[in-house]
């Protein structure tokens, strides 16, 4: 098999600088080419300052800083790749100069090094059809931060020499990588599925759906995803964003991944994300990672003076709030059967009643009595007596979901009524979302925030919709990864690699539905199908596979 010793990395922006870094530190000589002096000392300043940076956090010693610094040759001229037995190319994403690049290159280097291409959205078929030898031209496609994410997509043409793929994957194994070998498709695996759920995600914010923050909030704590999609979309910047997702709805037509008209005019009003110090959020200068403050910033809401709280019901979440309301400090009284009218009236001086009866069990045959005893006792006499029993000032909420609206019109104070949707905890803490109505005031929001955050949770407040957030966007994509399992693309163990290590999920999407149990997956994909988000609804509908995997009882991974 061919031996990779020298590599050479034309184009040293960002990624271009951190594909350096992680050839340097896995122990290859490295030659980084860029066009200008000015270009060059900016990618030598990017790997200082990330390696300066390991050096401070403990996990590099200086001699140790010294040497790969050593290994790396910067330089503007071309031919310094003669030596070169792989070349990376991280140019801008123009298909013309990818081949002008590629065509210098068939010129200077070895007839058997490697020609990678690190493009996230340019077919590699296409960069090779420009070149003189396509069988030595693969895709290498690493992740942002290149020094810390450890997936490379490793793209391979029709035409790609089996001893070049097989060199590439070793290479990537050397060096610390995760390489997963997949065809030429726009998007590869994992940015088809990321720009699936960024399409619904710009879809919430353009229809009003919940805030940036709370967004942000919902996926990263509520799905124990790294980064909400606000906070990814700035730091891939916007540009790369609208570019990469165009060209995977070239491909795919689907209304999934129409391009977003909101992110179109981020990018002609110059908001880049991170690096034009401008995006969904501000930061402190063009290409800092700090978040500042904009007209879009929420207030620090004035603290309420609720002091007493009703919960309603029995069951593990019932026992579970009242818990936590008191730890919260609060004052809490149980009413434990909502039918006994007397019981209901204890709540007379309370600020907000919380309804958290055991959801509706699933109608088999043994639980539809209990079933129809939850409709009765969370019916219309409930609600309405609620409303007569309860202070004129108080709030009232349900943990059954998507009930805002009715509870609003049955109680008869439709603006003081929101949806409670309690999540489990994730390794980023755990997330309660709050579902309104169009009548719902903004007190009543800020009461609930104020709530929420004192029994230890984080806030995310929505509209009272099918899925709320955290269901609606991570649902459906995982329907996609099985979506894209079904297609043949890719396998399981693959899929799953591509968004632990590339996007740097807890764990990859096959593993999350076996952990969440694919029949729930499904139940709320059919229920997401059924009710109204406002999201394209061939992103919302099961695939045929994941229907399988539950009428088999099969898991997903073993
Ligand atoms: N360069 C080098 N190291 C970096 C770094 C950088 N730019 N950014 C963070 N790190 C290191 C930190 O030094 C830290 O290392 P230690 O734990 O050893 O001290 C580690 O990464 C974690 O960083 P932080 O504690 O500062 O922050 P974090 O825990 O929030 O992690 C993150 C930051 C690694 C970026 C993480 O949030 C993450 O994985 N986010 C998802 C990013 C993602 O999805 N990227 C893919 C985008 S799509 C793409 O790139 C493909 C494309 O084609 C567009």
């Amino acid at each position: 098999m061919r031996e990779i010793g020298t590599v050479g990395v034309i184009g040293l922006g960002t990624m271009g600088a951190g594909i350096v870094e992680v050839f340097a530190r896995g122990g290859l000589r490295v030659v980084g080419v860029e066009t200008t002096q000015e270009l060059a000392d900016r990618g030598r300043a990017i790997l200082q300052a990330s390696t300066d940076r390991a050096v401070k956090k403990g996990r590099l010693d200086e001699d140790g800083q010294a040497e790969i610094l050593g290994r790396v040759t910067i330089t503007t001229r071309m031919a310094d790749l003669a030596d070169a037995d792989l070349v990376v190319e991280a140019v801008p994403e123009i298909l013309d100069l990818k081949h002008r690049v590629f065509g210098q290159l068939d010129d200077i280097v070895g007839e058997d090094a490697v020609l990678a291409s690190n493009t996230s959205s340019l077919s590699i078929t296409s960069i090779a059809a420009g070149t003189r030898h396509p069988a030595r031209v693969v895709g290498m496609h690493f992740f942002n931060p290149a020094p810390v994410l450890k997936l490379v997509e490793v793209i391979t043409t029709l035409r790609t020499d089996e001893d070049v793929t097989a060199a590439v994957v070793a290479l990537a194994g050397r060096i610390g990588k995760k390489p997963v070998v997949v065809g030429d498709r726009a998007g590869f695996v994992a940015n088809y599925l990321l720009f699936g759920y960024f399409v619904s995600a710009l879809k919430m914010l353009e229809q009003g759906h919940v805030s940036r923050e709370d967004l942000d909030t919902a996926m990263r704590v509520g799905a124990g995803l790294p980064m909400g999609p606000c906070t990814l979309m700035d730091l891939v910047g916007l540009d790369v964003c609208h570019h990469i997702g165009e060209v995977i709805y070239a491909h795919s037509r689907s209304p999934m991944h129409a391009p977003s008209t909101l992110l179109e005019r981020m990018v002609t009003a110059g908001l880049l994300g991170r690096k034009s110090g401008r995006g969904f959020y501000t930061y402190a200068a063009p290409g800092s990672g700090q978040v500042v403050e904009d007209e879009q910033t929420p207030s620090t809401a004035a603290a309420t003076d609720l002091s007493a709280v009703g919960v309603v019901g029995t069951g593990e979440l019932a026992d579970e709030l009242v818990s936590r309301l008191q730890d919260g400090g609060y004052a809490v009284t149980r009413v434990e059967d909502p039918a006994d009218r007397a019981e209901l009236a204890r709540l007379a001086d309370v600020g907000l009643v919380v309804e958290a009866q055991a959801p509706a069990p699933p109608p088999g045959e043994e639980e539809l009595a209990d079933a129809q005893a939850w409709v009765e006792a969370t019916g219309e006499d409930l609600w309405e007596a609620l409303g007569e029993v309860v202070g004129p000032g108080a709030v009232l909420t349900t943990v059954n979901p998507e009930a805002a609206v009715a509870v609003g019109a049955l109680s008869g104070r439709p603006e003081q009524v929101a949806v409670l949707q309690v999540h489990a905890p994730t390794g980023n803490g755990q997330v309660v979302e709050i579902g309104r109505s169009s009548a719902t005031d903004d007190a009543t929001v800020a009461l609930l925030r104020e709530v929420v955050t004192r029994i230890g949770a984080e806030p995310v407040v929505c509209r009272d919709r099918s899925g709320m957030v955290v269901d609606a966007l991570l649902v459906p994509h995982l329907n996609d990864a099985v979506r894209m399992l079904d297609e043949g693309y890719a396998g399981v163990a693959d899929i799953d690699t591509a968004l632990q290590h590339g996007l740097g999920y807890p764990t990859g999407p096959f593993a999350m539905i076996d952990q969440i149990g694919a029949d729930e997956v499904l139940a709320v994909c059919e229920e997401l199908s059924a009710g109204g988000t406002g999201l394209p609804a061939d992103a919302l509908r099961p695939s045929p596979l994941l229907l399988e995997h539950v009428l088999l009882d099969r898991p997903f991974t073993s």
